[in-house]
């Protein structure tokens, strides 16, 4: 059960005959996108676009849109992407499969790729011990998973997570996302349970405090507080954390936090779930942020990159917290085949292509170009990440912190008005994360078209 059944069929585009540059034909959103998206205000739901962007095809870290438009991604497609775009031994994956076999529940009956998956999926998460997986399709759908799993194998009710967390839209992982309040307006009462600890964000310290003095104070008020005074830890049964806070503005525990936490949490038997939907399969330099952090969770949940564009999710547990009996948890596509086979190849394709190494290379390439930038720039207050998952978060000036959330919004509009797509995140930063197949020169075009658009977005006052 350990060998994948796809095999490499097209060659991977060599540097010399990948897309280069960016082209801009028509001004973005051109004529067409511009239909499109007024076409989009009328049939679908509000949810959370950030620009006019309406693209066609796409490959490596080049997207085109509609209107002939060559653009610079460095969103991944909202984290999905990390092989880069149509990866061709990925495309072939999914094609060959699409013709043999698409659905016959894998919950219900057996498929053997969905074995093949869990089996390498049980390999690559951190911790020497037996695991099990339960496939999903999508980030919200695996924290729900490892929240039931949890909640059901301990018979405790709460579980603790932090401010500014995301974990997803649904009920039970709403509950525990406390990332802007547009996101839990009108929608009480959630799934009930949660609670939540201010977070270890060192530039902005909850408690003012300085690191390392601080000794970690941020984790040890968990007992050192709220056990002491809110929240019974002998009722909790788990606490779910972020390695790198995603949507709450990309940020990085300081080191030692992890391990502080995980021994509080170990005194009283409660399971750590590591959402790992953003940083995980290589964003971070590593297979999983955690292991950044020297910790082994419980838990792990994970969506968005492990399917290089096909909806699949999984939730990665010690063997012992499985269900004892049949019906308590199931869904219907969750594993759906094509979706594992496209899998698969994502995961061939991170090792075969040696991309955690490039993520780590790359990422402290565009770190020292930001940090760069920084200088010239002084409303960019901060740079932060790990590996490709980076942010720059933008303030009023060097001396004042505030958060400066117009001009963030401005540098990403001047951004795609210029060829580079950018996705902000928390008050007022922009995250970096290009697909771990970027190139050095790819890099460095970003960081220049950012540049420019800092630069145009500062002059409109
Ligand atoms: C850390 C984290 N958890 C969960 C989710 C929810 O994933 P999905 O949008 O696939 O439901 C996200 C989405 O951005 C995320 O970043």
């Amino acid at each position: 059960m350990s060998q994948s059944t796809h095999r490499p069929t097209t060659a991977l585009p060599s540097p010399a005959d990948a897309p280069k540059g960016v082209v801009i034909k028509t001004p973005i959103p051109g004529p067409k996108a511009k239909k499109i998206v007024a076409a989009d205000g009328r049939f679908l739901m509000t949810s959370t676009k950030t620009a006019p962007v309406v693209v066609e095809s796409a490959a490596g870290v080049w997207v085109n849109d509609v209107d002939g438009n060559r653009l610079l991604d460095f969103t991944s497609g909202v984290g999905v992407v990390n092989t880069g775009h149509c990866h061709p031994d990925i495309v072939a994956a999914v094609r060959d499969q699409a013709g043999r076999l698409m659905h016959y529940a894998g919950t219900d009956y057996y498929y053997e790729n969905q074995v093949r998956l869990a089996e390498k999926l049980g390999t690559i998460v951190p911790g020497a011990f037996a695991k099990k997986v339960f496939f999903t399709n999508s980030g919200t759908e695996s924290v729900e998973a490892a929240l039931k799993i949890a909640r059901w194998n301990r018979q405790r009710p709460i579980t603790i997570g932090l401010l500014g967390a995301f974990h997803g839209r649904s009920m039970g992982s709403l509950t525990m996302t406390a990332s802007k309040p547009a996101q839990r307006a009108r929608f009480q009462p959630y799934a009930g349970g949660g609670h939540h600890i201010p977070p270890p964000y060192c530039y902005r310290c909850p408690y003012k405090l300085e690191f390392p003095s601080c000794d970690l104070y941020c984790a040890k008020i968990l007992k050192e507080l709220y056990f002491e005074t809110s929240i019974p830890p002998d009722d909790v049964a788990a606490f779910i954390a972020e390695p790198v806070m995603g949507e709450g503005g990309y940020v990085v525990p300081p080191k030692g936090w992890f391990g502080a936490l995980k021994t509080i949490l170990d005194e009283h038997g409660i399971l750590l779930i590591d959402d790992e939907v953003q940083a995980g399969f290589g964003r971070t330099g590593k297979w999983f942020g955690i292991e950044h952090h020297g910790v082994t969770p419980d838990i792990v949940a994970t969506a968005k990159a492990l399917g290089s564009g096909l909806p699949i999710g999984a939730m990665i547990f010690r063997k012992e917290l499985d269900y004892t009996y049949q019906g308590a948890h199931s869904n219907t596509f969750g594993g759906n085949l094509v979706a594992v086979a496209s899998a698969l190849a994502t995961l061939d394709v991170i090792e075969r292509e040696k991309l955690l190494e490039n993520s780590r290379v790359r990422g402290e390439q565009l770190i020292a170009r930001l940090r760069e930038l920084q200088k010239k720039h002084e409303v960019i207050g901060d740079v932060r990440g790990l590996g490709l998952m980076v942010a720059t978060e933008f303030v009023k000036g060097p001396s004042d912190k505030a958060p400066d959330a117009l001009l963030r919004d401005r540098v990403v509009e001047e951004s795609y008005k210029r060829g580079l797509v950018l996705l902000p995140c928390g008050k007022s930063s922009i995250r970096y994360i290009p697909p771990l197949v970027i190139r050095p020169e790819e890099v460095d075009e970003g960081v220049e078209i950012l540049d420019t658009a800092i630069t145009a977005a500062r002059r409109r006052g």
